[in-house]
């Protein structure tokens, strides 16, 4: 098996995911085939749908006399003719159903081996969410146990291991980071089907986060039981990459239609709000026509294509860097996801989110609603102005937010208060303080907020901002303040020099912008818009302002005077020797080769490649963070620029 990021937006991945049979694009949604019973054959769901992956039940085909021996001489992907892969689940939930049924742990498992499935899953215990803490525990005791047991029987086949706990987010976090330990290859979030039934969303957010934080990151996640379009962004956004859904069958069975922002009951409907290949062949009549079991094929292909194009809106905003939005826009359609949106507010949460979400985007941050201001990129910028700017002098004028970029807005007002004194310049935006230093550095240029901003977000942005001027001299500029003129004027600072150490030291933390610009400063600057691009320092281009996000990419010899100005392990991602001469050619370092990282590396920051004894190799832009870079055993880590020769 393999499992690699290819694209990455929120906590979210997109991947390739291998198996015997077949590269799987992630996120992705397993169709559920009832093997006794196929309302549309996994045939037809591959043409129709092209359809990787889907999920069939081992324990319907096992304890079926005629579908057992078939699997077991022809193999499960002849017994429902699918070429893709094949996941089977274990008789979990029909045990949760219909009660304890016979079954042994591991016969089931190696029943699933021996028909040839792609990942098995084990007999897990299905936690449900009204258990005591205490039957949650024997529950997941129990689990661990069937999973170890099981490991050493799964022989080419995955195994899946469902993590449980009931509602209880320790017993996740500790069922999870039992199971990582384990010889295991996927991992499903078990035992959230009632949740789901019962719009709990930010309990199964508590369940989802709870799990994340305890698994291994570099091992596919697949949310069990979830078939529903309506939460598969938020799930993807946290990290989780499978959905199965036996939705499309059952609501279809029911007369119900799934759209993206819930379900409609069929004979309500006067229209049909959908273009799929469905809706735009029949009218509401035509469809009524249709004998009863045509008309519920009809219904769940619709369902299906429904499903399908929410994926394939999500690995569009994952490609396009818009999905958190997506994600906000979807939970305004449903008062309890919005309550699930409220639960990533809160700073254990937020802390965990920051680890994985990317530096800098492709596109803008688009404001939606009060959770927009509570996304880990505006939580990061907080905690790195705190963390890692400095204001250069001891007054601070204060400007009311205007258009972006400020210091052009407000450029007028600076020269003529430079004349005067020597200040600092903070814009109170709707996004929290700006100093102007920063107004071009994502995502405070690239952010789009309506002229009246939600009290809420106003709030929030005013407490930080509060909190950032605090016992400092402030002046709160309006078009009647006047500014005494200092006595001993020094010359000004330069302003463009300013702006490079300031955002040095925000991307790549304190006392870089002293590395950095030790030495005589040349700026060049963009003919066609007068924007910074590249800086000399001491005769050498030691790095280049990116026109889309405001931030730095790193040169060689910006590299080399970072790496002798920050300490190990500051900025670094070491590599084995073997990876050397494949870095000094100037390849991307690959996930296998990397031996340890700086804990402060992002998603996509620049960084300094460096071999075991901290030699620098070469400058180049991560794709994972320091967990997935030491987890994942495929894929690309880092992508190199400029190697040492
Ligand atoms: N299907 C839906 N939920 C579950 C679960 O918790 N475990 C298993 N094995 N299958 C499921
Ligand atoms: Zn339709």
């Amino acid at each position: 098996m393999t499992f690699e990021i290819k694209e990455r937006n929120a906590a979210g991945r997109l991947c390739k995911f291998t198996t015997k049979h077949g590269v799987v694009t992630t996120p992705n949604l397993l169709p559920v085939i009832n093997p006794n019973k196929m309302m549309i054959p996994p045939k037809e769901m591959k043409k129709r749908f092209n359809s990787e992956i889907l999920i069939t039940n081992s324990y319907i085909i096992y304890k079926d006399a005629t579908l057992r021996k078939q699997a077991l001489e022809q193999g499960v992907h002849k017994l429902i003719d699918f070429s893709g892969s094949i996941m089977t689940d274990s008789g979990t939930f029909q045990s949760y159903i219909y009660g304890d049924i016979k079954l042994d742990p591991l016969e089931i498992v190696r029943f699933q081996r021996n028909i040839g499935s792609d990942i098995g899953t084990i007999l897990d215990i299905f936690g449900t969410p009204d258990q005591t803490k205490e039957e949650a525990e024997q529950g997941i005791k129990e689990t661990i146990a069937r999973a170890k047991k099981s490991v050493p029987e799964k022989g080419e086949m995955l195994l899946a291991c469902p993590v449980q706990g009931s509602v209880y987010p320790d017993l996740r976090e500790h069922c999870a980071q039992q199971l990582s330990l384990l010889d295991a290859n996927f991992f499903p979030i078990g035992g959230v089907v009632p949740l789901m039934e019962n719009q709990r969303y930010p309990d199964l957010v508590r369940c989802i986060l709870a799990a994340k934080r305890g698994l291994d990151p570099s091992k596919p996640v697949h949310l069990f039981g979830a078939g529903h379009p309506l939460i598969f962004s938020l799930a993807v956004a946290l990290g989780c990459d499978f959905f199965d859904s036996s939705a499309y069958a059952k609501y279809a069975n029911d007369g119900r239609m799934i759209f993206q922002w819930g379900t409609e009951k069929f004979d309500d409907l006067t229209e049909l709000p959908c273009c799929c290949p469905v809706c735009s062949k029949y009218t509401t009549l035509e469809l009524r026509e249709l004998d009863a079991k045509e008309r519920t094929l009809q219904l769940a292909l619709h369902n299906l294509h429904v499903s399908f194009a929410e994926i394939k809106t999500i690995r569009t905003a994952i490609v396009g860097g818009w999905l958190w939005e997506l994600v906000e826009q979807r939970a305004s359609a449903n008062p309890f996801l919005n309550d699930a949106l409220r639960v990533l507010r809160e700073p254990e949460h937020l802390h965990w989110l920051e680890h994985y979400e990317p530096t800098s985007k492709k596109t803008a941050l688009f404001y939606t609603g009060p959770q927009t201001i509570h996304r880990p990129t505006i939580y990061r910028y907080h905690t790195q102005l705190f963390t890692r700017y400095k204001p250069l002098l001891k007054t601070t004028v204060v400007f009311p937010e205007g258009t972006k970029p400020y210091s052009t807005f407000y450029s007028r007002e600076i020269r003529h208060i430079l004349k005067k004194k020597n200040v600092n310049f903070v814009v109170d935006s709707y996004l929290g303080p700006v100093p102007f230093e920063l107004d071009e550095m994502y995502p405070l240029a690239q952010s789009v907020f309506p002229n009246e901003i939600d009290r809420e977000t106003r709030e929030k942005a005013q407490q930080v901002t509060d909190r950032f001027l605090k016992n400092k001299t402030v002046i709160r500029w309006d078009k009647r303040t006047t500014i005494k003129k200092e006595k001993s004027l020094k010359q000004n600072i330069n302003l463009d020099i300013r702006r490079i150490s300031a955002v040095a030291d925000m991307q790549f933390g304190r006392g870089a912008s002293k590395a950095l610009l030790n030495g005589e400063i040349t700026i060049i600057k963009s003919k066609r818009t007068g924007k910074i691009r590249n800086i000399f320092c001491g005769g050498s281009h030691v790095m280049s302002m990116r026109a889309k996000d405001g931030l730095f990419t790193l040169k060689l010899d910006g590299g080399q005077r970072l790496h002798r100005g920050l300490k190990y392990p500051l900025l670094r991602v070491v590599v084995t020797n073997d990876a050397v001469p494949f870095v000094k050619e100037g390849k991307s370092v690959f996930v296998k080769f990397v031996t340890d990282c700086d804990p402060n590396i992002r998603p996509y920051d620049e960084c300094l490649i460096v071999n075991e004894k901290d030699t620098l190799l070469a400058v180049g832009r991560t794709l994972l963070n320091r967990e997935e870079m030491l987890a994942f055993r495929h894929g690309m880590a880092v992508k190199t620029r400029e190697s040492i020769k």
